[in-house]
């Protein structure tokens, strides 16, 4: 069997440009190489505070940006978590092997009962064990994400380990993989990374230009002095961006500015804003597209679950006989 690829977006607000420079770009490229199977995570959204008024919609277009973006429901399994009953079924079997300490060690548990300090529930705390359920149900061992997701891919592997050791092998060993760009920051305030939650931190896949120029031209820049004379953050995210969405040789000349001392950020910003603006086009258009195409996007979905569960079910089945439940 070749290598499988498993990776994994919440339906949690807009598709953004960190999600697409720092997971989906890399999807986008490695469906080609390897089977590939992309899940948007409902069961990880509903962790924290949402409307479940509009969750279908957030889920609808969440697919629709994967798809528009470069995911070809041709080659890869693109599927909705809560469609493949057996990601919850083997999260409970991987909690009766999870030792608690590990997951009260997780970065982004500790960020979030911060951020949600008053609906700190028991999902949020498990979240981890759901994203090993998610990636080991299907044996996956290549899962490209961003830097954030790192330690969670590490958990996995050391869930799978112990349940080797425990019940017999079972499991590979997953690997997260990381693009080029696996951390942008937020354009408002580069010292938290781009995120959903964080309105005018983020340019979604669905801006209109205007709105992408906007967003891009209030970037900040510096945050104060920076020791050693090192770029600031502002700084170093933008060029990030510009190593992402523009040709080398205009990477080059801002670089060859900065390094003179003699660089206008406006400047860059308005190239970058440009060069993001026509990068970002095509997605848009495909976006409106999928938009009028519901039945389509409906099929992939039942394709995908259909595809994922066949698998999903061989592999609790298999669990549950090593651990003694028939
Ligand atoms: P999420 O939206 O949290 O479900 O993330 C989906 C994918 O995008 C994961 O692989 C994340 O690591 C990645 N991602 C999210 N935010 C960023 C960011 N600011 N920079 C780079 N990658 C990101
Ligand atoms: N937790 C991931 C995030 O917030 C999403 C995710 C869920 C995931 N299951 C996964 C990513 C499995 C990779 C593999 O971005």
């Amino acid at each position: 069997m070749g290598k499988r690829i498993f990776s994994g977006i919440q339906p949690t607000g807009a598709v953004h440009i960190g999600n697409y420079v720092g997971a989906i770009k890399q999807w986008v490229d490695l469906q080609h190489k390897y089977e590939s199977f992309f899940c948007i995570v409902d069961y990880h959204a509903i962790t924290i505070p949402y409307d479940p008024s509009d969750m279908q919609q957030r889920i609808f277009d969440a697919v629709v940006d994967n798809i528009a973006a470069g995911l070809d429901p041709e080659i890869a399994t693109i599927f909705i978590q809560s469609h493949v009953p057996e990601h919850t079924e083997l999260t409970w079997l991987f909690n009766s092997i999870t030792p608690m300490g590990w997951l009260g060690r997780m970065t982004q548990f500790k960020e979030k009962s911060e951020q949600f300090k008053e609906s700190v529930n028991v999902g949020l705390y498990d979240y981890p064990v759901l994203q090993a359920a998610d990636i080991l149900l299907y044996k996956a061992q290549v899962v490209p994400v961003g830097e954030d997701q790192v330690q969670h891919v590490e958990l996995t592997r050391d869930i799978a380990r112990k349940f080797n050791v425990t019940f017999g092998d079972t499991f590979p060993d997953p690997e997260a993989i990381l693009g080029a760009a696996p951390r942008i920051m937020g354009l408002n305030d580069p010292t938290r990374k781009m995120s959903k939650s964080i309105p005018g931190s983020y340019v979604s896949l669905s801006d209109s230009p205007d709105e992408i120029r906007q967003s891009v031209m209030r970037a900040v820049t510096d945050v104060g002095p920076t020791p050693g004379g090192e770029m600031s953050p502002g700084t170093a995210n933008l060029f990030m961006l510009l190593r992402e969405f523009s040709p080398p040789e205009t990477v080059q000349r801002f670089q060859d500015d900065y390094d003179r001392g003699a660089i206008r950020y406006s400047d860059l910003k308005k190239v970058l804003a440009e060069d993001m603006v026509a990068a970002l086009a095509p997605i848009r258009e495909a976006r409106e597209k999928l938009l009028q195409q519901p039945e389509t996007v409906r099929e992939v979905l039942r394709r995908g679950a259909e595809k994922a569960r066949g698998i999903a079910r061989e592999t609790v089945r298999e669990v549950k006989e090593r651990m003694g439940l028939g």
